[in-house]
């Protein structure tokens, strides 16, 4: 059993404070009637907020997460929604061999994945779309989150990281969740694709 295995494991048994939203991160709520069709991948998964979501717009999706506690969640809300097209699979994401140029879309919330991004951005297909939100390191004040900065990003991080895709979105901003709790955070939404003339999304409010 893996550190992280086991770590998220006990957490998702023995904390009650740890409770993962039902609605999908922002940035997918809002663009996903702009994005490719067809497969997509949602990485450490969690209670499979992202995952279900893409499944309710037609997508077949695997939906990845080292802990199985996670993964009972995920399963029993899809099979509650009548979702058959997630595929559940429990994988520390060190180990996950990601199938290349196979993705329309693939999502990262609020997991530290930079080390597997080259493996993570190789998996998307032509013309496919990474949505990938992560805690940011702030000197506001902020509720949620990541203890320590470690497993924050610093500004830029991700942009930096994600240079060889076409960034249709990049943001670093607060917000306050349904609870008036304020999180930190960066979103990018970038297309496998570079340079020359592309289409666009239509501009969207929010
Ligand atoms: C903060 S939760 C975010 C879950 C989900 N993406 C969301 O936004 O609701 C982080 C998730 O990463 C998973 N995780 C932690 N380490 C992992 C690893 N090494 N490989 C795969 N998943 C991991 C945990 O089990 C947990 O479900």
């Amino acid at each position: 059993m893996t550190d992280d295995r086991e770590r998220w494991n006990e957490k998702y048994s023995t904390d009650d404070e740890f409770e993962l939203p039902e609605d999908p991160i922002p940035a997918l709520a809002r663009l996903i009637d702009t994005l490719p069709e067809g497969r997509a991948l949602d990485v450490a998964t969690g209670t499979g907020r992202n995952a279900r979501c893409l499944a309710r717009h037609g997508y077949d999706v695997d939906a990845v997460d080292v802990s199985d506690e996670a993964l009972d969640r995920a399963a029993a809300a899809a099979e509650s929604e009548g979702l058959e097209t997630v595929t559940w699979i429990r994988s520390d994401i060190d180990d996950f061999e990601f199938e290349r140029s196979a993705y329309d879309v693939i999502t990262v919330s609020f997991f530290a994945a930079l080390e597997r991004l080259p493996d993570l951005k190789e998996a998307l297909a032509p013309g496919g779309v990474l949505v990938y939100e992560h805690h940011l390191r702030s000197t506001d004040s902020i509720d949620l989150g990541p203890s320590t900065d470690r497993h924050r990003y610093r500004s830029n991080d991700l942009l930096r990281a994600c240079l060889d895709l076409t960034i249709l979105d990049y943001r670093e901003r607060t917000r306050t969740d349904d609870e008036g709790r304020t999180l930190a955070v960066t979103t990018l939404v970038g297309r496998s694709s570079t340079g020359g003339r592309q289409p666009y999304p239509p501009e969207q409010d929010g």
